[in-house]
C-alpha cells in the first residue's frame, strides 16, 4: 500500500544552490524560501552553517536567516557539521538542524575532513547541545547506494553508520543516494536491513539524486516500504560539490506530479511551485532539469 500523505522535505535552497558556481544574491535566496512556503511546502532546508571556504555559495547563511520571512507552521532546518556551526545557528534562533554523515570513509574524508569514526565524535556534542537547547536534529547519511571512489557500498555498512547517527539522538535518518546510482530493489533491500536492525520506516526519509534517472521510481519503492518523508529540490537543481558525478536532486515538481496522480496528499500547489522553479531558472540562467517544470512551462 501507499501512505495517505507524504511530507516533502524541500532541500532546494541548500542542496539545490550549494553547487552553483555563481553566487546567488541573498535577496533571491530569501525570495525562493518565501515562494516555496507560499506554494505549501512546510519543511524548507534554508542553508548550511559549514565552513564558508568549503561552500562559498552558502557563506551568507547569517544574512539569509536574519532577513528571510518565516511563515507560520513552516520549519526551516539548516545543515550543521560541528560545534562552531551549531553556535552560529543558535545565534540566529534556529530550531531545526541536520547533521550529515557518510557511509564510506572516502566521502567522510572529502566532505568532512574526517574518518567516519572522527565524524561521529564531531557530531556527538553537536546533537547533545542542540537537544539541550530544544533544537530538533535530523541526520543525513550519504553514499548509501554507491560511492564514486569505493563503488558499491555494502548494506550492512550503511545500516551500521545509520544506527550510530540515530543513537546520537537524531529523530530521523535521511538515506542519501548522493550520486544517484541506486535502483528500486536496492531501496527495498536497504529498508529491510534497517527494519531488521530495529529501525522502521517511520524513522527514515529518502534523499535521491537523479543522476541515472532513478529518483522517482526509487521514491515509489520507498513509499511502498512505508517511508513517508521524501527529500526533493524545487526544479531538480543541485548536487554535492564534494561528490564526483553528483547531479540534481529529485525534482519536487516531479514528485508532486506522481503523488497527486496516486492520490497521495502533499499540500503543495503544483502550478505555484513550477512557476517558482521557472523564475529561479531565469535567475540561474539555464532551464530547470525537471521534466514536469518543462512540461508545465510549455503548456
Ligand atoms: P576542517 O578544515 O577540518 O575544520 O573542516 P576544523 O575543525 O579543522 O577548523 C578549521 C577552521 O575552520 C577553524 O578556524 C574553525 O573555526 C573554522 P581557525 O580556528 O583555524 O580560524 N570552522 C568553521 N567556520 C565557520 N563555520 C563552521 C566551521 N567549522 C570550522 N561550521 C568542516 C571541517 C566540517 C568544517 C568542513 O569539512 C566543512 O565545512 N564541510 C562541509 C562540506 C559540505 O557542506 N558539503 C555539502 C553538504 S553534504 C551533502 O550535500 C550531502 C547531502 O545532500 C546528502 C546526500 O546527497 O547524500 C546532505
Ligand atoms: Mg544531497
Amino acid at each position: 500500500g501507499l501512505p495517505e500523505r507524504v511530507t516533502i522535505y524541500e532541500v532546494g535552497p541548500r542542496d539545490g544552490l550549494q553547487n552553483e558556481a555563481a553566487i546567488v544574491p541573498v535577496e533571491v535566496k530569501a525570495e525562493l524560501v518565501a515562494r516555496l512556503a507560499a506554494a505549501g511546502l512546510t519543511t524548507i532546508e534554508a542553508t548550511s552553517f559549514v565552513h564558508p571556504k568549503w561552500v562559498p555559495q552558502l557563506a551568507d547563511a547569517e544574512e539569509l536567516l536574519a532577513t528571510m520571512d518565516r511563515a507560520p507552521g513552516v520549519r526551516y532546518p539548516v545543515l550543521v557539521p560541528n560545534e562552531r556551526g551549531l553556535s552560529r545557528a543558535l545565534a540566529l534562533g534556529v530550531t531545526d538542524i541536520a547533521i550529515f554523515g557518510s557511509a564510506t570513509e572516502t566521502f567522510a574524508r572529502r566532505n568532512l575532513n574526517r574518518t567516519v569514526a572522527e565524524s561521529m565524535e564531531m557530531f556527538a556534542p553537536v546533537v547533545a547541545r542542540a537537544r539541550d537547547s530544544g533544537v530538533a536534529v535530523r541526520a543525513y547519511l550519504s553514499m548509501c547506494f554507491g560511492d564514486p571512489w569505493e563503488g558499491p557500498v555494502p548494506v550492512g555498512q550503511v545500516v551500521a553508520a545509520g544506527v550510530r547517527l540515530l543513537d546520537l539522538g537524531c529523530h530521523r535518518l535521511s538515506l542519501g543516494d548522493t550520486i544517484g546510482v541506486g535502483t528500486p530493489g536496492h531501496v527495498t533491500a536497504l529498508l529491510a536491513a534497517f527494519a531488521a536492525a530495529g529501525v522502521g520506516p517511520e524513522r527514515l526519509a529518502v534523499h535521491f539524486h537523479d543522476t541515472y534517472g532513478q529518483a522517482l521510481v526509487n521514491t515509489l519503492a520507498a513509499l511502498r516500504g512505508g517511508v513517508t518523508e521524501v527529500d526533493a529540490s524545487a526544479g531538480g537543481i543541485g548536487g554535492c560539490p564534494y561528490a564526483r558525478s553528483a547531479t540534481g536532486n529529485l525534482a519536487t515538481e516531479d514528485l508532486v506530479w506522481m503523488l497527486s496522480g496516486l492520490g497521495v496528499e502533499t499540500g503543495v500547489d503544483l502550478p505555484s511551485l513550477a512557476a517558482t522553479s521557472a523564475w529561479l531558472a531565469g535567475r540561474l540562467g539555464r532551464p530547470s532539469p525537471s521534466r514536469v517544470v518543462q512540461a508545465l512551462s510549455a503548456a
